[in-house]
């Protein structure tokens, strides 16, 4: 047994949607969640960014001591996977247990991924996923307007701004046949209801959060890692922490308060 804390990150709510999944399959776990709200859009940073923020990143978790890290974070994780593979902390992110998961939707029908700019202009996602269905029409799209929105608290599907930034932005994508569409943000999670409405229940959305908490699930099982502790949640955050702390409560309902941490420069 091992109760040291496992360590999840992302620019802001979007991680949430990963730490309740784990919560879901670890109920005896705890987690450490930082959200890098003072830096939040991480999908309109340049690459050469994204890998300094990466690292910093694992480095604050790594500062806490935790056994395990969870990159929760698309855009990280497609621009930096290497710095996470390579962590002396045992560390996986959204991009490959998403795009395993969506390998396994069967038939012949396209695949399309959502994520933000910074993903999709890095092409892992694509690259990923072409490798593993060779052949298949794949169908990519950024959509830069959601994660801005939901930091901003449009989430419900019956929101007007969030209806049209949806119809607007995944429109390319309507009726195009896809069998599946992988929510490669984490954040989007949030807004799957609208999605949902929006495409239609023809199409599966699958979570780039949830196959990662599995994924991360697997693995502390097979490194030995599991804790049995109370299974206890603390929230950090690099932004306003009263702000964070509504945000989360909102969308966890229930009440939660983040502590707050310093914002970190891109040096
Ligand atoms: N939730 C993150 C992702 O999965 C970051 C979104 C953003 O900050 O732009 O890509």
């Amino acid at each position: 047994m091992d109760n040291r804390a496992i360590g999840i990150f992302d620019s802001g709510l979007g991680g949430l949607t990963a730490a309740a999944a784990l919560r879901e399959l670890m109920p005896r776990e705890k987690i450490i969640y930082f959200a890098d709200s003072a830096r939040v859009p991480y999908g309109a940073m340049s690459r050469e960014q994204l890998l300094i923020m990466a690292r910093q990143d694992l480095e604050l978790l790594a500062s806490f001591s935790v056994k395990f890290i969870i990159a929760a974070c698309g855009t990280v994780s497609s621009n930096a996977a290497q710095i996470i593979e390579s962590f002396p902390i045992p560390s996986l992110g959204v991009l490959k247990p998403g795009i395993q998961a969506m390998s396994r939707i069967p038939g012949h029908a396209p695949l399309g991924i959502i994520a933000t700019a910074a993903s999709i202009k890095a092409g892992a996602f694509r690259r990923e996923l072409e490798l593993l269905c060779p052949g298949r029409e794949i169908v990519d799209l950024p959509c830069p307007d959601f994660v801005p929105l939901i930091e901003s608290g449009h989430t419900q599907p019956h929101d007007p701004l969030l209806i049209e930034a949806v119809e607007r932005s995944l429109r390319p994508a309507k009726g195009l046949g896809m069998a599946a569409l992988l929510l490669g943000c984490t954040h989007y999670g949030i807004i799957a209801p609208a999605i949902r409405d929006f495409l239609g229940g023809g199409v599966e959305l699958v979570s780039a959060s949830e196959s990662a908490a599995q994924a991360a699930c697997a693995c502390l099982e097979r490194l030995g890692l599991q804790g049995d502790g109370c299974g206890e949640t603390l929230y950090y955050t690099s932004g306003d922490a009263e702000e964070f702390s509504a945000a989360a409560s909102r969308l966890l309902g229930r009440e939660i308060r983040a502590g707050q941490l310093p914002a970190m420069d891109i040096k």
